[in-house]
């Protein structure tokens, strides 16, 4: 089980190639609480890059987002809880037995090895989805109806956290229990340039509507100084 520890924030280490990330990691590991690796530094870089950034010994998100039938997302999720790492993401829409599925799956394959299993957090309904394009796969079409939806199925299928966006935070705090966590990305401190996240909370205010986590990407590692950057986030968090 993650612990939630004092500091929220998930570096996301979306460069390219292993070098980069490990001069970045380097760089901010003291003033972070994790990194997140997704698919472009793992398609590229491997496993390898999750073992070199585990054997820092820093936290790590593995955001693969697993979408597949219930006992391939098992197995893949047995592989990612053998590298240590403390989140993993599935997808929700991947139906309650892939879930159950993924959750059994990383409860015992810690427990076999003797590690704290992975948070494995659901991802409901992707941030670039709007209502047309769920109208478009037959889904409901209202977003906050499907994201409460495939979030209430994630709680019954045991997943201990979800993904979702800054501005779900609260309706969401609502209906979910609360050992439920939630780990938010499209996180800006209104400093850095425009980009495409359309719908964001700064760092703080994110924590107050009660998110667990902050993955923070392109406001550290595009920073000039991304030390800094992470540091001065950290103190906005009081
Ligand atoms: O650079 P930025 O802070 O926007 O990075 C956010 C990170 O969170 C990226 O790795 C992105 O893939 C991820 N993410 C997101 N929106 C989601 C899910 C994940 O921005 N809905």
């Amino acid at each position: 089980m993650v612990e939630k520890i004092r500091n929220p924030i998930i570096a996301a280490l979306d460069v390219p190639s292993a070098e980069q990330a490990l001069k970045l990691a380097q760089q901010i590991a003291p003033v972070v609480g994790a990194f997140k690796i997704g698919s472009e530094l793992f398609t590229s870089a491997g496993p390898d890059i999750v073992k070199k950034i585990r054997a820092t010994g820093a936290a790590v998100f593995l955001d693969l987002k697993f979408h597949d039938i219930p006992n391939t997302v098992a197995k893949a999720v047995a592989s990612a809880t053998r590298f240590d790492v403390q989140m993993i993401t599935i997808h929700t829409s991947g139906g309650g037995e892939m879930m159950r599925a993924a959750e059994k799956s990383a409860q015992d394959t810690a427990k076999s090895l003797g590690l704290p299993p992975p948070l494995v957090l659901g991802v409901t309904v992707l941030t670039s989805i709007d209502s047309n394009a769920l109208a478009e796969i037959g889904c409901d079409s209202n977003v906050g109806h499907q994201v409460e939806r495939l979030a209430s199925l994630a709680v019954k299928s045991g997943l201990r956290g979800l993904v979702c966006s800054p501005l779900e935070i609260t309706d969401l705090r609502e209906i979910l229990p609360a050992h439920i966590q939630l780990v938010t990305p499209g996180i800006r401190t209104g400093a850095e340039k425009a980009d495409d996240q359309k719908r964001t909370l700064t760092p703080r205010e994110a924590i107050q509507a009660g998110a667990s986590w902050l993955v923070i990407g392109r406001p550290i590692y595009a920073a000039e100084n991304p030390r800094a950057a992470a540091e001065k986030i950290l103190s906005s968090l009081g």
